[in-house]
């Protein structure tokens, strides 16, 4: 976000937006971009505070406060592991704050899939049981099963598996979808399979 913001107009950006960027990492050398945002920093263009878990602690929401203090008047963006996430969404929820996230992986809401048996009826030739928390995408993997992937968010669509027959439920919201040898598409329906777990047994053609 930040080099699409600088790329469009330096000068222009730098004026209009006040940015603090708070970044997160087990250790100096682990923070990701470092070099170009400790840049960025040094040129003005943004506050950037740097925690180091090894030496500093893990980031906590009083921390948080003390080196912003205006958060509560600043637009915010998070993105990191689903603990960090969740506490900032409770955080910000109890204070009736707005916080605009990014998850690298989906957040599974309690659902009632009961899993299933996932048969990789194609040049895979396996047979996976799963239950119904467990992404298709990773369970296939954890049992050595090949499986194309990307994003793993539910985005790029990398990982679309046409399903010939079963169920699978969407872990974003619990949405059901069904392939019914008969009725749907002969080629399948497609799946994400990094967002979708399996409602029953599943047929897919891989
Ligand atoms: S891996 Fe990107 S949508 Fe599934």
């Amino acid at each position: 976000m930040l080099r699409n913001l600088y790329s469009r107009n330096e000068d222009e950006a730098r004026a209009a937006y006040d940015i603090v960027l708070v970044h997160s990492a087990m250790k100096r050398d682990e923070v990701i971009f470092g070099a170009e945002l400790r840049a960025h920093a040094e040129a003005g263009r943004l506050r950037l505070i740097e925690r180091h878990t090894d030496t500093d602690g893990l980031l906590t929401t009083d921390d948080l406060e003390n080196e912003v203090p205006d958060l509560a008047e600043r637009t915010a963006y998070a993105c990191g592991p689903a603990g960090l996430l969740d506490t900032l969404e409770a955080y910000y929820g109890e204070r009736r704050l707005t916080l605009h996230t990014e998850r690298f992986r989906p957040t599974v809401v309690d659902v009632d899939a009961a899993g299933g048996t996932l048969t990789f009826a194609g040049s895979s030739a396996a047979s996976v049981e799963t239950d119904g928390s467990v992404p298709i995408l990773d369970a296939a993997e954890s049992a050595g099963v090949l499986m194309p992937s990307g994003c793993r968010m539910g985005i790029c669509m990398g990982c679309v598996l046409p399903m010939k027959s079963g169920a699978v439920r969407d872990l974003r919201n619990g949405d059901l979808t069904v392939a019914v040898p008969g009725e749907t598409h002969p080629d399948g329906v497609k799946i994400q399979t990094c967002i979708s777990a399996a409602a029953g047994d599943c047929t897919f053609d891989h």
